[in-house]
């Protein structure tokens, strides 16, 4: 989604905005934009593409400016150009916008009547217009961007600068995260800690409906009715080296690597003997699960996966009802709340915009507790929610979710047996063997990337190929759900999950010949089951790529292609046979020659509905 970077200094800042900027790649965009004061003037600068050519643009033209605002666009109102693009200037105001004005038609309207000229299609330049035509009958540009707020519907990151005020910056947040970076004698604005790295660790997170005015040495934050805000300043346990991509040649490379050491992460300072320690989810006690009756799982997209898979444990450890619900399906509908239920978010961003929405929705309804499942410290659902449990994945840059999805995943494995224990439906000897098996799975994990070569020259089998489908049973079929997603949103290869026992009930007219099908087939309770499913596919003429465990019987042909994966315990199979399948899409989306990190029409952080 869009990013926003803002800066004040007693020195040049074009280079810390465009630095800024390409640190902000990573969520998706498609134009990008930088507009700096330089002797009561405002330079702005817009291409579209990529931030290179932002860079180009700046380092022929200039855009020197000791205050200065900048932008990546991803596209809702109006088409990707250089004149939607933002900053959207009007007179001696410009405005970088993430989110959306809602009722931005009406409010043109009433501005065009008041003389206002439009450049762009953009709900932005309405806003600065608004802003504008206020501060024309306001004591000052503080007031003029409160009463213009407060009129707007819709959400809101924002950052203003004004020609005859190079000594302010101004912020706010609606709906859109924004984040204040606290320099040494300069600040700064950004919509994610990342952005700011370079230049700062200490953060201020900006709430809802709340305005920023910076200084170079000075931070006042208001309510959008103008009260006073006193802020706490949180100090960033990441650093600029986070997002390098070191020898790797893409991020999403990198990030399939670094799962050994995520998920060792994830484990660390957790275990106690066979004991999890309550500090594994900050803000719970002992007794914090004991009347849980009902458990309603949201999250969108992998995070839902996450989410599907983590009903299998929890119903198996907690014998506690648990439901799933994709965010932007759960927030339009009236679901029953039983009595005693948790409500459980999951998220890697924390920000995505359904998410959020069905977090707030769910405070309202009758719910015992929330608790959210989150990778980003100071997060909007971090900073909202009962209780958190932090995935310690690290920052992930790629667009498609890897080790995000891993830690999600032990993270839901740690809390199910921590539900299971405090309400005493988990035998000690069960509780021990589990948490045997999880010690090992970082080295396991290591194991399963040692596949790689084998899973790249099959990757070569995919090229040219349109569909696929992939086939899971049981705990693998939210895998199988995910090894689709992961190929078609990188590869560009459509790809559908099924679980396998549905395939007679009509996916199964899709195969022939031409149609590669994937199966998730793990040693386990249902492969007996599965490998019955695998003849009905084999029967079709598919093409069969078998992950399977080296002890499985998978007959040998050449139709079938057996990936024999090492043997592991089976509650670890949900995590590490994700492995292959990222590693799989990875290669497809190599040979496909599509821009792995970033690929078109996504964002990574969801911001917007
Ligand atoms: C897919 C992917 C997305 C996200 C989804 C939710 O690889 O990354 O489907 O999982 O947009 O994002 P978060 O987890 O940030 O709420």
């Amino acid at each position: 989604m869009c990013g926003i970077v803002g800066a004040i200094a007693q020195r040049n800042v074009s280079q810390i905005l465009l630095e800024g900027l390409s640190r902000l790649e990573y969520r998706g965009y498609d134009s990008a934009g930088i507009c700096c004061i330089n002797n009561q003037e405002l330079r702005c600068i817009k291409t579209t593409g990529k931030v290179k050519n932002l860079k180009e643009a700046v380092k022929e033209q200039g855009c020197p400016g000791f205050i200065g605002i900048a932008h990546t666009r991803w596209a809702t109102h109006g088409v990707p150009s250089e004149t939607n693009a933002h900053p959207h200037i009007c007179g001696n105001l410009a405005l970088v916008h993430n989110g959306i004005i809602e009722n931005f038609a009406e409010l043109k309207s009433q501005l065009i009547e008041k003389g206002y000229e439009f450049k762009s299609q953009t709900d932005t330049e309405v806003l600065v217009c608004l802003i504008h035509y206020h501060l024309q009958t306001s004591a000052n540009l503080l007031e003029a961007f409160k009463i213009a707020l407060n009129e707007v519907k819709g959400s809101f990151g924002l950052a203003l600068i004004d020609k005859n005020d190079p000594n302010t910056l101004y912020a706010a947040r609606s709906g859109s995260p924004l984040i204040i970076g606290l320099g040494i004698g300069e600040n700064f604005v950004a919509s994610d800690t990342l952005a700011l790295l370079p230049v700062t660790r200490r953060f201020i997170y900006l709430e809802e409906n709340e305005i920023a005015v910076l200084t170079t040495d000075k931070i006042d934050v208001y309510t959008l009715d103008g009260t006073p805000v006193e802020k706490s300043v949180v100090e960033s346990d990441l650093d600029a080296e986070s997002i390098s991509k070191g020898n790797f040649r893409h991020y999403m490379q990198k990030e399939i690597y670094e799962q050994p050491q995520s998920l060792q992460n994830t484990l660390l300072g957790r275990l106690n003997g066979d004991d999890i320690s309550l500090e594994t989810v900050v803000g719970i006690d002992k007794d914090t699960f004991k009347d849980i009756k009902a458990i309603q799982i949201v999250a969108c997209g992998t995070s839902y996966h996450a989410g599907l898979v983590g009903k299998y444990w929890l119903e198996e450890l907690t014998g506690i009802a648990t439901n799933v619900e994709i965010a932007s399906e759960y927030r339009y509908r009236k679901a029953v709340v039983q009595d005693n239920s948790l409500f459980i978010t999951i998220s890697q961003s924390g920000e995505t915009a359904d998410t959020l929405a069905s977090l707030r929705l769910a405070k309202q309804q009758k719910y015992k507790k929330s608790l959210c499942i989150c990778n980003v410290n100071g997060s909007s659902l971090v900073r909202e929610s009962d209780y958190t449990l932090f995935t310690k994945a690290g920052a992930e840059i790629g667009v498609a979710s890897t080790k995000a999805f891993t830690t999600q995943l032990l993270s839901l494995l740690l809390l199910a047996l921590l539900i299971g224990r405090q309400n005493n439906a988990i035998s000690d000897t069960q509780n021990h063997e589990i948490l045997e098996a999880v010690r090992k799975l970082p080295a396991l994990a290591q194991e399963f990337l040692s596949y790689d070569k084998e899973i790249e020259d099959i990757a070569c089998q995919f090229s040219g190929k349109r569909h696929t489908l992939f086939l899971g049973r049981g705990v693998m079929f939210p895998i199988a759900l995910e090894g689709a997603l992961k190929l078609k949103e990188i590869s560009y290869i459509h790809a559908e999950g099924y679980a396998a026992g549905e395939l007679k009930h009509g996916p199964i007219a899709l195969i022939d010949k031409e149609m590669p099908v994937v199966v998730v087939a793990p040693d386990n309770a249902l492969i007996d089951k599965l490998i019955s499913n695998i003849e009905e596919v084999r029967a079709r003429g598919a093409r069969l790529y078998v992950f399977s465990t080296q002890d499985t019987l998978i007959k040998d042909d050449p139709q079938t292609c057996k990936v024999s994966l090492p043997m592991c315990p089976e509650i670890l199979q949900p995590i590490l046979f994700t492995i292959p399948l990222q590693l799989l899409a990875y290669h497809c989306a190599v040979i496909n020659g599509t821009d792995v990190d970033q690929p078109r029409n996504l964002a990574k952080s969801v911001t917007v509905e």
